[in-house]
């Protein structure tokens, strides 16, 4: 059976037919082409296809895509909206958070989901929120890092 999404994924609004039965990482990969979501495990484990849903992440290869009516999706495509990186994204390019690049769309996303709602977490805080994104280069200290100084350039953006 198929059902109209109606959606808002990185800032334009879409409505699309879809089946029923459709995961939301399958209907943003190859539905909308957008790659940057990461399929890891599959199953709910590794945090590569964390996306966020009203500024929460999410898994997206454990949620439907009929579960994020009428919601507010972004990818990492729809971080940088004016082409260029983000701090956060620069920060994880400069402290070498990036490793081999499979694990940092959800990273980021998990991170970025952190600092919205807290813009000046402590260490713990951090490791706490990307708890259920592996690296599997094992970069964690440096994508620890490269959040806290994330989190310093906003504290100073603002002081
Ligand atoms: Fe979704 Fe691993 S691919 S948690």
């Amino acid at each position: 059976m198929k059902s109209i999404l109606s959606v808002t994924v990185n800032g334009r609004r879409r409505e699309d037919a879809i089946p029923d039965n459709l995961l939301l990482i399958d209907y943003l990969r190859d539905g909308l082409g957008l790659t940057g979501t990461k399929q890891g495990c599959d199953g709910g484990e590794c945090g590569a296809c964390t996306v966020l849903v009203d500024d929460e992440p999410r898994l997206a290869c454990s949620t439907l895509a009929l579960q994020v009516q009428g919601r507010r999706v972004e990818t990492i495509e729809g971080l940088a909206g004016d082409g260029d990186l983000t701090p956060l994204q620069r920060a994880f390019q400069d402290k070498l958070g990036t490793e081999c690049g499979f694990c940092t769309p959800g990273m980021i996303l998990a991170a970025e989901a952190l600092l919205r709602r807290n813009p000046h977490p402590g260490r713990e805080e951090i490791k706490q929120a990307l708890s259920g994104n592996l690296c599997r280069c094992a970069g964690h200290a440096q994508i620890v890092a490269a959040v806290e100084t994330a989190a310093e350039s906003r504290k100073n953006e603002t002081a």
